[in-house]
């Protein structure tokens, strides 16, 4: 059994984070049940500061928050002295209101609209990554209306193609994401950019897919771009102050995952920039980076308990847990692969095979088919592992089923970070069929 971060089994034989145990934990804040191991998440976001450190080189290392947003969440992000990438409205709102600064947040997404980035403007964030040409007349118009310059970054999509799975590769020329590198668009959107008076263009973002294990398609990408850079000093006379190499770096769900250490992503990149600059001549832009899910994704735990089974004879036996595709779609969604264990008796041999339902209405909903765990009762708690990233913030209501607490536990303390939906919250923007007017 592989346990990460602060995880451990403690002396009653439960598995334990943080300093709490999980046993104790279900009682207090019931299940299911997000926990996040802070020291963890501290941990990640600074061996990714630190990599660049150790080379010398400007850097910001920017959340992308869509792993996980909450109030809370923003503020160790802004204590570890993070940057935040936003996607939507909502993102930027929960920045804002947890008192993040704007100056260090960045704002993306392929469909902007007016009023988010008037949203932007208005709380001057630090850049908008730009997606396409409808966005950038909107930033130009908007430029004129708040009378300032506006810090952009041109996204592109350098025709690199992550191993990983299809629906979350974004680095493809064939994708709804940023200017073709290859194609001729992002020449196009440099040109109006460069002669705009309201945009001021930073620098040039691209990001290649989600769960990366290797450095190889970061290190193209890098080249890909650089050697366009290279041309743009001769034909725009422009040389980016900031490249920003997305996120994208893969973590360890299941034994045959095997990620590389932060800070060996942040070197193979860094090098292969440092040899294009210098093969080039010019000053070393900042690299900005955007991990979301190897900051949060192992930091996280799902605390679930076990109540029905249903053995189906000579073929299998179903442990159903009381959540699901309600608070973890990835399974149904990417097939992806999770490992658990009993946190009220992690310490017992997991010497049988039991497959994990959820508790939606719709056979897709199995959690985890084939896992080893001992003899299990109703009662029993689950716990599954690495469920931090893309865990609640994808979250829903199926089957009216109210989305979980999630709590920080650190240094043998758990604080309620998201309180648990109730029935009411579900149906608080519900309104009454109108009374049928009596005929006659
Ligand atoms: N930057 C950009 C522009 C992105 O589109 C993404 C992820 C990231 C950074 C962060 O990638 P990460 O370091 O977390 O891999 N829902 C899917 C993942 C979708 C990723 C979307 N973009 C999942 O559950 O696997």
């Amino acid at each position: 059994m592989f346990l990460h971060g602060t995880s451990k089994k403690n002396d009653a034989g439960h598995l334990e984070i943080g300093g709490v145990d999980t046993v104790t934990l279900a009682k207090e804040f019931g299940t299911p049940l997000y926990i996040y191991d802070v020291a963890l998440i501290r941990e990640r976001a600074r061996s990714f500061k630190q990599a660049f450190e150790n080379m010398g080189v400007k850097a910001q290392v920017a959340y992308a928050s869509k792993a996980f947003s909450s109030i809370a969440m923003f503020q160790l992000i802004n204590e570890e002295g993070l940057s935040l990438d936003v996607v939507s409205g909502g993102e930027l709102f929960t920045a804002i209101t947890s008192g993040f600064p704007a100056s260090r947040i960045h704002l993306h997404g392929n469909n902007k609209s007016r009023a988010e980035l008037k949203m932007a403007l208005d709380h001057e964030v630090g850049c908008i990554v730009v997606d396409n040409f409808y966005e950038i007349e909107l930033i130009d118009e908007l430029s004129k209306e708040y009378s300032r310059k506006v810090p952009i970054l041109l996204r592109v999509t350098p025709g690199v193609e992550a191993h990983t799975h299809d629906y979350i590769t974004t680095g493809q020329e064939d994708s709804k994401f940023g200017f073709g590198l290859l194609n001729g668009q992002i020449e196009q959107a440099m040109k109006t950019v460069l002669d705009s008076e309201g945009i001021h263009l930073l620098g040039i973002h691209c990001h290649i897919g989600s769960q990366i294990f290797d450095t190889a398609g970061f290190v193209l990408a890098a080249e890909r771009v650089f050697e366009k850079i290279n041309a743009w000093k001769e034909e725009f006379s422009y040389i980016p102050e900031v490249v920003n190499l997305g996120g994208g770096f893969g973590i360890r769900y299941t034994k045959e995952d095997e990620p590389l250490p932060a800070t060996y992503y942040v070197e193979q990149i860094v090098e292969a920039v440092k040899k294009q600059v210098d093969d080039m001549g010019i000053t070393m832009p900042e690299i900005w980076i955007e991990p979301g899910r190897s900051l949060v994704g192992d930091a996280g735990t799902t605390l679930y308990t076990v109540g029905s089974k249903k053995t189906v004879p000579n073929i299998r036996e179903y442990v159903a847990i009381d959540g699901g595709m309600s608070d973890n779609i990835r399974p149904a969604l990417y097939q992806a692969k999770y490992e658990a264990v009993l946190a009220n008796r992690v310490t017992e041999n997991h010497d049988k095979t039991v497959s994990i339902a959820g508790k939606c209405c719709e056979s897709g909903d199995m959690l985890i088919w084939d896992l080893p765990l001992p003899e299990v009762q109703a009662k029993d708690l689950l716990a599954v592992f690495c469920t931090g990233a893309y865990g609640y913030s994808m979250a829903n209501n199926y089957n009216r089923i109210p989305r979980p607490a999630v709590v920080f536990v650190e240094n043998g303390e758990a604080q309620l970070v998201i309180k648990r939906e109730s029935y009411e919250d579900l149906i608080m923007n519900d309104l009454p069929l109108k009374s049928k007017v009596s005929q006659g």
